[in-house]
This record gives structure tokens, C-alpha cells and sequence, in this order.
């Protein structure tokens, strides 16, 4: 096991993956540790600027993970936001406030109800048919092909389709929310949003522009979409302002389906990679429900969000003051050898298997059902064909220090 103490804040140490290794020691030795700030070089249009991130304490043990999130009194989300990254200005702070994620109770559980009241379990269920219906002509394409980028034809597709169905937006501008997502996750990515901060403001005019155009449309003809059940809701007596609505309909495009794509893709690479794997579930739909767990939890798609100590307090032997800012991983928590028999290896048969992927506590996933009967639709489809997927050449990876992805996989399906 290496010693090297790498530095988790800079995109740079995820290029080849996870630093499982590194989080692995970590564990063991440091469980909550102090990671140095870094001076990180962006740009805004033409003109360079170094942004000063603080150091923060890194989280990294299943148990510490699920106290953290359980305690928002304490580890506050809104306090100075919920990503890695400093907010650059008290705009910005305010930008991510705005944001469910980025909100503390009571403001939190207010919007939450409204967001519940109207995206249910049974929302995704009643999906169930048009998502089978997609995954099937999406897989009928990928496997025609002699060799195909399994992100774009496979992973990124079917959970845009659904996106569009689930908001009532017309399935041709799912390229839009590729693009904002891109532009917003992919911002430290040169191939995205390449560390421009205009480009990040760009994308919330962009994107907060459609918003508003697509709420008034269906606040003047409602129809059975999530849209406009957001725009019509009511909680406390009181409608959802359209700033509110703004930010959710950011959430929702980003959070809906990103996420799920670097899921799919993250699976897609494994099984590609593992003949042995993915002999094991082919013809074998029934398994699918427990693999796509598997890979939930071996992906972690999202691999941190961040807290801000609202008090000096004590956190797994470690203490923290007030207005310390701390990461809790759950890259690391999902790989914790004291939770997981084996954590390093893929077991689609896992059970329990009670990985973080989806957080935990009061801001736990709320999309944790869709994002299941996606995936897990989609591999069902594949099973018959998975017998004979091979990759074709080295993927390419997201630079990111918040999102495990990737950018292409080229794959053959024989
Ligand atoms: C594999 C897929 C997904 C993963 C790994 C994932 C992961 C997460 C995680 C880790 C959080 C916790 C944030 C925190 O603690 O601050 C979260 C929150 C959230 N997710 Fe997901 N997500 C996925 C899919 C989705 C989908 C499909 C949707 C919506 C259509 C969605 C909507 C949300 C929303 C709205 C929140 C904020 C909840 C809150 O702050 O109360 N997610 N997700």
C-alpha cells in the first residue's frame, strides 16, 4: 500500500481512476484527516485568475460518512455551500444556497416536501413501460454496430430519454441538459468546461432561461409531467417562487442524469474488462437488480459532497473546529473493509450491500429510485448480448474531483 499522501482536492489525482490505495490507508491510519488547500488556476473568459481553496477534513470511514450526514445541525450544507470548491464570491455562496443540496432545515425540509409531494416512487414506477421501451431500442442500436463509444450511444441516451419524459420537455433538446451538465460537472475537464468561470455563468443564464420559458408554458397548459407539478404545487399555502424553481430545475437536469450516466458507464467498463463477470450475468436478468447495486457502490459515481462544521465537535477520534469544512467520502466510505467482506471485490450477489452512493440522512438521493430502475432496465436489456462486449480501446476519464466518470468507451459487442 502506498504512504504517499496525494492530494484529494486537485482533479489531477483522479485522472486514472479513484485513489482507492490512498482513501484504503487513509482509513487505517487517518480516518478523518487534514487535507492542505490548494491555489487552483481558472479562468474567466480571457483573463487567468487563482482561486484559494481551503484545506478541509477528509472523511473517509462508512460509519463517520452516515454521523456527518445525519447531523445537519452540525455539518451544515448551506453554511459556506455543498461542494468541494470555495464559492469564488458571496454570489456564488448564494447561487449554491439556492440549491436543495445546498440548503439546511428549515428552508431544506420545506422545498424537499414540495419536491416529494410530487416525485414519488410511484412516479418512477409509472415510467417503468416508456423506460423499457427505451432501453430496448437504445440497446437494438448500440449492439448493431460494429463498435460504438458506450457513453454516448449507451449511458448518456437512456437516462436523457428519461429525463426529457420525466420533466415534459421535448426529447430533442435533451442535448441541452448534456451540455449544461457538461459545462457544470465537467468544469475542471479541458474538454468541457475547462476551469472557465464564465462558462459556469453562462450555463445558469442558459439554463435558467429555458427554465422559466418551460414553466410558463405548462403553468398555461399543465399536463401529467414533473414540470408542471413543480410550478403548481403548493406547500404551506404558498407556491414554489421561480427562483426556487430555477435552481430545482437545475438540480433535476444535472443530478438526473449525469449521475446515472457515469453509473452505467462505470459498470459498463468493469463487465467489458471482466469476461468472467460478464459471462456470469448474461442471459441473466434476474441478477441485475443486485449488480446495479454492486456497481452503485463500486462506482460512486458521486464520490464527496462537502459540510461546514457549525461547531467545534468530534468526529470518529478526530476534532474538528467551528467553520472547518469537511468532505465526507463516499468513495471511501463504499470501499470500508470494516461494512464490506471483500470491499475490493465486485460481488453482484452483495447483500446487504449498504453502500453511500445515494448519501444518507435528511439529503439523501431523491432520485435513488429512477436511478435504480434505469439502470437496472438497461443491463436487463444487455443480458443477452453481454457475453460478447469487449472493449475496443482505453477509455477516457472526467477530470473531476466530485464525479467518477467517463468521457468515451469504446466497446464491441461482437
Ligand atoms: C446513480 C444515480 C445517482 C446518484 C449516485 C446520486 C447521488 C446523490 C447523492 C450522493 C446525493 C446527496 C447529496 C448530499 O448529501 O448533499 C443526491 C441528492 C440528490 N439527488 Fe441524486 N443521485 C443519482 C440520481 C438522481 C436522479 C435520477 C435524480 C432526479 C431525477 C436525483 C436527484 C437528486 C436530488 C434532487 C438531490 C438533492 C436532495 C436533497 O438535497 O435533499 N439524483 N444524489
Amino acid at each position: 500500500m502506498p504512504s504517499v499522501t496525494m492530494g484529494l482536492a486537485d482533479p489531477a489525482t483522479y485522472a486514472d481512476g479513484p485513489p482507492h490505495a490512498e482513501f484504503a490507508r487513509r482509513r487505517r491510519e487517518a480516518p478523518v484527516a487534514w487535507v492542505e488547500g490548494v491555489l487552483l488556476e481558472r479562468h474567466s473568459g480571457g483573463s487567468a485568475i487563482v482561486q484559494r481553496q481551503d484545506g478541509y477534513w477528509a472523511v473517509t470511514r462508512h460509519r463517520a460518512v452516515i454521523e456527518a450526514s445525519r447531523a445537519p445541525e452540525v455539518f451544515s450544507s448551506s453554511a459556506r455551500g455543498p461542494f468541494l470548491a470555495d464559492p469564488v464570491s458571496r454570489g456564488d455562496l448564494e447561487r449554491n444556497r439556492q440549491l436543495l443540496a445546498g440548503m439546511d432545515p428549515p428552508e431544506h425540509t420545506r422545498l424537499r416536501r414540495v419536491v416529494t409531494s410530487v416525485f414519488t416512487p410511484a412516479t418512477a414506477r409509472r415510467m417503468r413501460e416508456s423506460i423499457v421501451d427505451h432501453a430496448a431500442r437504445v440497446v437494438a442500436r448500440a449492439v448493431a454496430g460494429h463498435e460504438v463509444d458506450a457513453v454516448a450511444a449507451i449511458a448518456a441516451e437512456l437516462p436523457l430519454l428519461v429525463l426529457a419524459d420525466l420533466l415534459g420537455i421535448p426529447r430533442q433538446d435533451r442535448g441541452l441538459f448534456l451540455q449544461w451538465s457538461n459545462h457544470l460537472i465537467g468544469f475542471d475537464d479541458p474538454a468541457f468546461g475547462g476551469g472557465d468561470v464564465a462558462v459556469v455563468n453562462r450555463t445558469f443564464v442558459e439554463a435558467f432561461a429555458y427554465a422559466i420559458e418551460a414553466g410558463r408554458a405548462k403553468r398555461r397548459r399543465p399536463a401529467e409531467d414533473l414540470v408542471s407539478r413543480l410550478v403548481t404545487a403548493e406547500v404551506d399555502g404558498r407556491r414554489l417562487t421561480e427562483t426556487e424553481f430555477c435552481h430545482l430545475w437545475l438540480l433535476l437536469v444535472v443530478a438526473g442524469h449525469e449521475t446515472t450516466r457515469h453509473l452505467v458507464s462505470g459498470g459498463l467498463e468493469l463487465l467489458a474488462g471482466r469476461p468472467d463477470l460478464s459471462n456470469q450475468l448474461a442471459g441473466r436478468p434476474d441478477l441485475m437488480a443486485g449488480a446495479v447495486d454492486e456497481m452503485l457502490r463500486w462506482v460512486t459515481p458521486i464520490m464527496q459532497f462537502r459540510r461546514t462544521a457549525q461547531r467545534e465537535v468530534e468526529l470518529d477520534g478526530t476534532r474538528i473546529s467551528a467553520g472547518d469544512k469537511v468532505v465526507l467520502y463516499y468513495i471511501s466510505a463504499n470501499r470500508d473493509e470494516s461494512v464490506f467482506v471483500d470491499a475490493d471485490r465486485f460481488d453482484p450477489g452483495r447483500s446487504p450491500n449498504p453502500h453511500l452512493a445515494f448519501g444518507v440522512g435528511p439529503h439523501f438521493c431523491l432520485g435513488s429510485h429512477l436511478a435504480r430502475l434505469e439502470a437496472t432496465t438497461l443491463f436487463q436489456e444487455l443480458a443477452p448480448h453481454l457475453a460478447r462486449l469487449r472493449p475496443t480501446g482505453p477509455p477516457l476519464r472526467l477530470r473531476s474531483n466530485f464525479m467518477n466518470g467517463l468521457k468515451t468507451l469504446p466497446v464491441t459487442f461482437g
